[in-house]
């Protein structure tokens, strides 16, 4: 395993490696690994020659400080973790100066929209500062695929956006959402919920599937009024936001139609942790 912490040494290696014919997978990451982060190397590292996984908590994409600073870090953890993986991974893990040239701020991108919806309204400046950072690994790593989960669906969505806007050489990789035994979806920011409160949060996913089947039957505005109302019976979760949506446009969806796909996002408080999950509907 190599670790890069400069981008130019990086761009140096990779340039040699392109001297014979590579495919080169980017996963990139904020650390805290776990084995959703762990599902996407191995996926990569089935279908490429070469794969780079970026270790970097991006401080343009946090909108509160507080946030950014109790980000979990724990480099040398996750160096084990994808040791146990591979011997051939590549590990980019620079500094903000490095990154960025000194110049910490983010590029104001027109996502057609895609931006202005949930996550949007509640997370000011998010995803300029997410387009800016991986549009900066893609130009660094020059990857021919790039692996995101589908926990941050807005966020893969908004790549591709991105990819697709600026013709960018790259192909780009939603991998479904891995779980933890009880059903809540893995995030670095879970290790930051008191055990209790992590057992307990199995009722966020055991309530959007069980929101998912009433929306077989049932209006999106009515599946979203339960899933409010069983919210506000649950002291443990303050919900943020509910929304049916189309899966492409991410607008919320007012009649269904029998040929698109929708989805269910939701964003939950447990404590000051602030956790995300989604799921496919159609
Ligand atoms: O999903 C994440 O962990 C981050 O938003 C990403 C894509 C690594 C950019 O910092």
């Amino acid at each position: 395993m190599q670790i890069f912490h400069k981008k130019e040494a990086l761009i140096e290696f990779l340039q040699k490696e392109k001297n014979v014919p590579q495919t080169i997978g980017l996963v990139p990451t904020m650390g805290a690994l776990h084995k959703g982060h762990l599902s996407l190397v191995e996926n990569a590292l089935q279908n490429n020659t070469l794969v780079v996984v970026s270790i970097f908590v991006n401080p343009t994409q946090f909108d509160n400080k507080s946030d950014l600073e109790k980000y979990p870090k724990s480099l040398e953890n996750d160096l084990e973790k994808l040791k146990s993986l591979s011997d051939n991974l590549i590990i980019f893990a620079p500094s903000a100066e490095d990154i960025y040239d000194d110049n910490i701020t983010s590029e104001a991108f027109d996502f057609d929209g895609l931006e202005n919806e949930m996550e949007g309204k509640f997370r000011s400046g998010h995803f300029d500062g997410v387009g800016t950072i991986v549009k900066k690994l893609f130009s660094i790593v020059t990857p021919n695929n790039a692996y995101f989960g589908e926990k941050d669906f807005q966020q893969l969505q908004i790549i591709k956006k991105m990819v697709e806007k600026n013709q960018l050489p790259v192909n780009i990789v939603g991998c479904p959402i891995s779980r933890e035994e009880n059903g809540l979806a893995m995030s670095s920011r879970n290790e930051r919920l008191p055990k209790e409160v992590r057992e307990k949060a199995s009722f966020i996913y055991e309530t959007i599937l069980k929101a998912k089947e009433k929306f077989g039957t049932e209006s999106a505005i009515d599946t979203v009024n339960w899933i409010e109302k069983q919210f506000s019976s649950n002291a443990n979760f303050k919900l943020e936001y509910a929304e049916i949506a189309n899966e492409k446009t991410l607008k919320p969806v007012k009649t269904k139609k029998d040929n698109e796909h929708y989805r269910l996002f939701v964003a939950v408080y447990a404590n000051d942790i602030r956790l995300i999950d989604n799921v496919a509907l159609n």
